[in-house]
């Protein structure tokens, strides 16, 4: 959490020191930022694009310098306009807000799906100094879909790791979804953590595994976020509310909306509605 809650709720301007392509529709931002430098991996930040509207973008690198960098990609309106932005424009952010990944020792599994790995990367960051061994699988639809394959590569060159990458179309890796590797790993092997971002099918496929390998499970939620500090109600999962208690959420906390949780989301007018 952070220690400055006033500062952290005020809009403030960044300016933009680089943008880099990650793949056809996924571009990185980096900027300075004095609070996010404070940043537990999984928070996020509220993203303004002036005239269009603020979104809820994680943060994909955490330094303590204050260079933080957001990885986005364009699915809409606003995602559109963040990415019409060039090195030297600005953005208005405002936080790190919400409830981080906990880190965990010994042998862990990390589980990311599409833009799902961008939380995943400064908590890696983090578990290269903690964990005995992380098995880290990602998973796209495509190759050109595979997020981070290098940083990846790179994070864990110096530590007992073993990387698995699975493809929907099998144009690279392994042909098929992440969490058949993982169903295979957890058969053969003790874990003491598995941390999960992605789809959220994806992520209640892999919170019903850690409930079968009796395995601690923490997994960051994507719903409508609006206010970010616990106030509008947009974002509530059964009596939780993502931006304040998550995004971050354990499996205790997912036991208690497992009525919702990978079933149904709110949409803009508080409705209930199917995920598909
Ligand atoms: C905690 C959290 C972290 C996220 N981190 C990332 C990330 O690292 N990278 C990434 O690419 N995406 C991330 N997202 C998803 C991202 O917020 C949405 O893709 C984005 O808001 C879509 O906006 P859009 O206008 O481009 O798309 P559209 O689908 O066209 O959105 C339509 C409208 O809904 C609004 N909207 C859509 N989703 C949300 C939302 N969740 N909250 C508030 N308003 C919304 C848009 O501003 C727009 O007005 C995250 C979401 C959450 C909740
Ligand atoms: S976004 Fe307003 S309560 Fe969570």
């Amino acid at each position: 959490m952070s220690v400055y809650p006033t500062a952290t709720n005020r809009l403030r301007i960044v300016e933009v020191q680089e943008v880099r392509r990650e793949s056809p529709t996924v571009e990185t931002f980096t900027f300075n930022d004095k609070l996010c430098a404070k940043a537990e991996p999984g928070q996020f930040v509220m993203v303004w694009i002036p005239g269009v509207d603020e979104i809820p973008i994680s943060l994909s690198t955490i330094t303590p310098n204050g260079l933080t960098s957001i990885t986005v990609a364009q699915v809409g309106e606003t995602t559109k306009a963040l990415h019409q932005r060039k090195r030297g424009d600005v953005l208005g952010i405002r936080g790190p807000y919400g409830k981080g990944f906990t880190l965990a020792s010994g042998n862990v599994m990390i589980v990311g799906g599409g833009t799902g790995l961008v939380p995943l990367m400064p908590l890696t960051d983090k578990l290269v100094k903690l964990a005995t061994k992380i098995t880290f699988l990602l998973g796209a639809k495509t190759k050109d879909e595979l997020l981070f394959l290098d940083r990846v590569n790179q994070t864990l060159s110096k530590i007992n790791a073993e990387i698995v990458a699975t493809t929907e179309d099998g144009s690279y890796g392994l042909r098929g979804v992440v969490t058949d590797q993982a169903e295979q790993k957890l058969a053969k092997k003790r874990f003491d953590m598995i941390y999960a971002c992605g789809p959220e099918q994806m992520m209640h496929k892999m919170f019903l595994l850690a409930e079968q390998y009796h395995t601690p499970f923490q997994a960051s939620l994507e719903r409508i976020m609006r206010c970010a500090m616990g106030l509008c109600g947009s974002c509530v999962i059964g009596k939780l509310r993502v931006c304040k208690d998550g995004p971050v959420l354990t499996s205790e906390q997912l036991r208690t909306v497992k009525d919702e949780f990978g079933r149904f989301k709110r949409d803009f007018q508080g409705r209930k509605t199917p995920i598909c």
